[in-house]
């Protein structure tokens, strides 16, 4: 177990639009807290109220291609650089465990990758907005574009956003995001683990667990 004077541990969720990100973060949190950990389960954008606010601008349907992509990467560092100082930063300064989803490095995938962005400008901005604040284990959860947009359009109606809406991004921008996260995960195997999301929500959050623990607790792997 953590104590509570030790960092906590920061994971987030990163994938493709229709992956389960939300429904896997939130069994993460409730098999961690199951367990007796500190959880803070939190989202991007969003996460304060703020960050709220500028979600609803990001994504809200009506914008469709009249956000430049450097104003999207700066709204969605700005509602990060309150979500540091204000709930990510506290809680691991506690010793608590923070599941996010989503963070930089959908910043990385989608401004970046999908709209042609420079990384290096991004981690930058990235660097700034985080004040170096990192993930310390990043789960993907991989799946073809075509299964993730099926999903969401399976969805409630309305629920799709700005950037699952076609007419505003097109499948090569999103198939340029799942390679753009397939690549960093690549680079980086010792804080990534790539969990294959075309399955059922069951199996998939078994492996999540799975890997999480092991993260968290080296040892216990295999539970
Ligand atoms: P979601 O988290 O509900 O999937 O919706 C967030 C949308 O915003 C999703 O389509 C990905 C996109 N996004 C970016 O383009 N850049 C970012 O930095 C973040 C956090 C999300």
């Amino acid at each position: 177990m953590i104590e509570g004077r030790q960092r906590g541990r920061f994971i987030t969720f990163e994938g493709p639009d229709g992956s389960g990100k939300s429904t896997q973060a939130e069994r993460l949190a409730a098999t961690l807290r199951a367990d007796g950990l500190d959880v803070v389960l939190t989202r991007e954008p969003g996460g304060t109220p703020l960050g709220e606010r500028v979600r609803a601008v990001l994504l809200d349907r009506d914008a469709a291609g009249r956000h430049s992509a450097r104003a999207d990467a700066l709204l969605f560092s700005a509602a990060r650089a309150q979500h540091v100082d204000d709930v990510i930063e506290p809680a691991l300064a506690r010793g608590a465990v923070v599941v996010c989803d989503r963070y930089a490095d959908s910043t990385a995938a989608y401004q970046g990758y999908g709209s042609g962005l420079p990384l290096d400008q991004l981690r930058a901005l990235e660097a700034f907005a985080t004040r170096g604040v990192r993930p310390d284990l990043v789960i993907l959860l991989d799946l073809s574009v075509e299964a993730g947009m099926a999903r969401r359009m399976a969805g409630e109606p309305g629920s799709v956003n700005r950037f699952e809406s076609p007419d505003a991004f097109d499948t090569a921008y999103h198939e340029r995001v799942r390679a753009g996260f397939l690549e960093l995960a690549g680079a980086e195997p010792a804080r990534w683990r790539v969990v294959d999301a075309d399955r059922p929500a069951d199996e998939i959050a078994h492996d999540v667990v799975v890997a999480v623990r092991a993260f968290l607790e080296p040892g216990r792997e295999g539970r």
